[in-house]
């Protein structure tokens, strides 16, 4: 039994997605999350800049003596997750290939289609993941970048949305898939209006459930799950604005953030 706590980051408020699920699927493992609200949004940055933050971040769990990592920002993952492995002596798990799995295994046309940041779509981190199950896969891929912006700001069923939501989707209607990945933390809070506009012929994949499915798999196969019976303990560590992560994040999360620590990095 592993009393440690897990690591799990992201460039700010959007991992909490993954965080919440991951409390879902394992609420007695102890949790210590940070994000770097005083330089988010990664979504815009270079493929080196993302691998320089995300380093430092990987540097200040392990001080904290975390047993396992989640890199929960599809950014990082999708620029960094080989740089973070080669530098990390414990289990780390990202939320591409999981979310390219669960796509590869809900499609029925074999056409799937991507949402995410500028930086992840550029990075073609899920279509390569998702070739490498099923190479014969056409997959469309769409950066959505004034979705982040609008969920912070709680639009989530707001005409504007929409507005903005059709116009993006437009090409993956167009392109026929029947399975729509949501590669950024923020998307799964824009579920209802998403389903909404596609149609209930489109299944949305949320990445966050499937990652918290695999760091669930990787604590058992490592033997370093807790007693489940043990009482967690969740921490939250940000860069900057300790005030506007607790009100948005509350939103995110479900449940109001209690223990908030401010660490500046870099
Ligand atoms: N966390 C980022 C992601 O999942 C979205 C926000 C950002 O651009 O930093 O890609």
């Amino acid at each position: 039994m592993n009393r440690a706590p897990l690591g799990v980051f992201d460039s700010g408020i959007g991992g909490l997605t993954v965080a919440r699920a991951l409390f879902e699927r394992l609420p007695q493992e102890s949790v210590i999350y940070f994000g770097d609200t005083a330089r988010v949004p990664y979504g815009p940055k270079s493929p080196d800049t993302v691998r320089r933050y995300a380093g430092e971040i990987l540097a200040y769990l392990l001080g904290r003596g975390v047993k396992a990592l989640v890199v929960a920002c599809n950014t990082i993952s999708a620029h960094a997750l080989d740089y973070l492995a080669a530098r990390c002596p414990v289990p780390l798990v990202g939320v591409i290939e999981p979310g390219a799995r669960a796509a590869v295994a809900a499609t029925r046309s074999g056409k799937v289609g991507v949402i995410g940041t500028a930086g992840t779509v550029a990075s073609g981190a899920y279509e390569r993941a998702i070739k490498a199950l099923r190479p014969d896969t056409p997959v469309c891929a769409q950066a959505c970048p004034l979705f982040v912006p609008l969920v912070e700001e709680g639009w989530f069923d707001h005409p504007a949305t929409e507005l903005i939501a059709r116009q993006y989707l437009e090409p993956l209607q167009r392109a026929a898939v029947d399975v729509l990945v949501l590669g950024c933390t923020h998307y799964p809070l824009l579920k209802p209006l998403l389903a909404r506009v596609l149609g209930s012929g489109v299944t949305l994949v949320d990445s966050a459930e499937e990652t918290a499915k695999v760091v669930a798999q990787a604590l058992e196969q490592g033997g370093l799950a807790t007693a489940p019976d043990a009482a967690a303990v969740h921490r939250f560590v940000v860069s900057d604005d300790e005030p506007h992560f607790r009100r948005v994040g509350a939103r995110f999360l479900g449940e109001k953030l209690q223990i908030v620590e401010v660490v500046p990095l870099g």
